[in-house]
């Protein structure tokens, strides 16, 4: 059996902790067999190959009597880079343990778990349902919106170094005045209805407006205003910082993705890039 998670892209701009869209890279865990302990086989460092890999202690948390087995993880997420790695981990285990004990999980059970565990919705979401989910976590009661992403691509720009998500959310303010919390959201209610009607020329307006977290990230990733500012000369529909960074996102007319892709390898910036499209499945299970 094997389970195959896409990675995702939050906040989009001004969507902070509760958009995200699912992309075409991918993480796979294969189940090999049943054995005395739990073992992952992988090939990254200073991850634990034990019942302490997030994927097994996440199996372990959904159902604790679960069998111990070996699993192969297998993944074209790079780690802490803004592409939802972990929340891909995550859901994995919550359906490897779906799978194992025959839990019968619902997508809106695995969604509740899986935030409990990440804390917020807008990369867990996609990764179950694929495609663009707008979603909340308020009072501990998730709520969330499954729906087309418009057709466009996505550039990623993915830098050569990792950025934790707890030192990217440790810039931002701990509060806003309600004048700016209005109009941050304001702007985060045009960029969500323009995406629900395909109008990406004004959702790109409004992503590139983000009031929420980008102007105080923006310092942690010096790759992002000059590419910010290529997309804006070569008709980009908005860039934005994927997630807590430090990928730098292009959203863009599929037309123009090559044209992009070459203009960002050519400022020859310590990263690569890759084209990406939306996975409009989310995690999925091969028998
Ligand atoms: N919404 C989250 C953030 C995504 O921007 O911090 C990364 O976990």
């Amino acid at each position: 059996m094997k389970i195959i998670v896409p990675a995702t892209s939050a906040n989009i701009g001004p969507g902070f902790d509760s958009l995200g869209v699912a992309l075409s890279k991918y993480l796979t865990i294969e189940v090999v067999k049943e054995q005395e302990e739990w073992f992952v086989e992988h090939d990254l460092e200073f991850v634990p190959s034990d019942q302490y890999n997030l994927l097994i202690k996440t199996a372990l948390k959904v159902c604790p009597d679960l069998r111990p087995h070996h699993v192969r993880m297998t993944s074209d997420i790079p780690l802490a880079r803004g592409l939802g790695s972990s929340s891909s981990v995550i859901v994995a285990g919550i359906e490897l343990a779906n799978q194992l004990a025959d839990l019968q999980l619902s997508d809106d059970e695995k969604l509740r778990i899986a935030t409990e565990i990440e804390g917020h919705p807008d990369n867990v979401a996609p990764a179950i349902f694929g495609n663009l989910v707008i979603s909340s976590y308020v009072n501990k009661k998730v709520a969330k919106i499954v729906t087309d992403f418009p057709q466009a691509s996505f550039i990623a720009f993915i830098p050569n170094y990792p950025l934790r998500t707890s030192e990217s959310r440790g810039v931002l303010p701990t509060q806003f005045s309600s004048k700016k919390a209005v109009a941050a959201s304001a702007i985060a209610n045009v960029a969500i209805a323009a995406l629900l009607t395909g109008d990406l020329v004004e959702a790109g307006k409004a992503i590139e407006a983000d009031l929420f977290h980008e102007p105080f990230r923006q310092k942690l990733v010096q790759e992002f205003y000059p590419i910010r500012q290529l997309g804006r000369e070569l008709g980009a529909y908005a860039t934005y910082l994927s997630g807590a960074g430090p990928t730098v996102m292009v959203l863009a007319d599929q037309a123009k993705e090559v044209a992009l892709k070459d203009a960002i390898d050519a400022l020859q910036l310590d990263g690569e890039s890759v084209i990406l499209t939306v996975d409009r499945h989310g995690v999925r299970v091969e028998a």
